[in-house]
């Protein structure tokens, strides 16, 4: 029996060097695309392929993503008495079911695998998903419901892929694959970030992941990977002939928004989507550049 995917974690505690400045007292997650940061985009996402329980994995400095989905009482109170109706809208997807975002602390950054880790109290016995929150998708249809859609047809792990160049496989988790129907692709090894010359394939991982709650008993045995780092790759790669493992080639086109570029990039197409920007910002760019 496929279990029902209910949970999700944000790893959200690393230090996001290349953002810096801007990151040094800040949060890289709560950045804002267009006007909504980047923690939003994911959090509502999850929400849209029905995840109803989220565990946020900080650190110091951090706590203002938890507040970001607090009830802001005199603010509202405020708006309100001054008949600010857009505004109050604006907060809807802030608002969260009482008791349905827990968080963690990581204490120190060290890796993605350790920080999946330090959520193993909330992830229990259950599937889970995780939404890096540097990694947004822009598509008809959320990038975690097509995940959560492949993962009811074939169950066990799925996680979200795509095509990079083949000289960039040092900066992803790659792929080697087994049969590929062009949509799933079977998982037979992971390896992170592969000089090209060792790479098997150039399929990567983005940062939409199902992943079974067994990683966890792989992530504790904290092995230290590429970067001196406790990579969740790792821990994933040991999953592989215990349980199904698949990748699903995502529809839609997927932002960096933890490299500057692909921020800048993010901004541009968010924008172009928003009924009330497109206009100004396609003339803006028709003439500035
Ligand atoms: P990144 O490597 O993109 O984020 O990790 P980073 O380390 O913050 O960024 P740079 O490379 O220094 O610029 C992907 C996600 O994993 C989280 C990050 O917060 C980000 O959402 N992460 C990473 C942790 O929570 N803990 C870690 O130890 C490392």
């Amino acid at each position: 029996m496929i279990k029902k995917l209910r949970k999700a974690v944000l790893p959200v505690a690393g230090m996001g060097t290349r953002f810096l400045p801007a990151t040094k007292a800040t949060a890289k997650e709560m950045l804002p695309v267009v006007d909504k940061p980047l923690i939003q985009y994911a959090v509502e996402e999850a929400r849209a392929a029905g995840i109803e329980q989220f565990c946020m994995v900080t650190g110091r400095g951090k706590t203002a993503m938890v507040e970001h989905f607090d009830v802001a009482f005199e603010l509202e109170a405020t708006l309100r008495e001054r008949d600010k109706q857009d505004a109050i809208a604006a907060l809807a997807g802030t608002r969260s079911e009482p008791g349905s975002i827990t968080s963690v602390r990581q204490q120190v950054p060290l890796g993605l695998g350790h920080a999946i880790w330090c959520a193993r109290a909330f992830v229990a016995d259950d599937p889970f998903a995780i939404l890096l929150p540097d990694d947004m998708v822009l598509s008809d249809k959320p990038c975690m419901q097509q995940l959560t859609e492949a993962y009811r047809e074939t169950g066990g792990n799925v996680v979200a892929i795509t095509e990079v160049p083949p000289e960039q496989t040092n900066r992803y988790g790659i792929l080697r694959t087994g049969k590929d129907d062009g949509r799933l692709v079977e998982v037979l090894g992971l390896v992170e970030k592969p000089a090209p010359k060792d790479a098997p394939s150039n399929l990567s991982i983005i940062g939409r992941y199902i992943l079974m709650p067994e990683v966890i008993n792989h992530l504790a045995r904290m092995d230290r990977g590429a970067g001196n780092e406790v990579q969740l790759t790792d821990g994933m790669a040991r999953l592989i002939g215990e349980q199904p493992f698949h990748g699903l080639r995502y529809q839609g086109r997927r932002f960096d928004c933890g490299d500057k570029i692909g921020f800048l990039e993010a901004q541009i197409a968010f924008a172009l989507q928003r009924p009330d920007l497109a206009g100004a910002v396609h003339a803006f760019l028709k003439n500035y550049v």
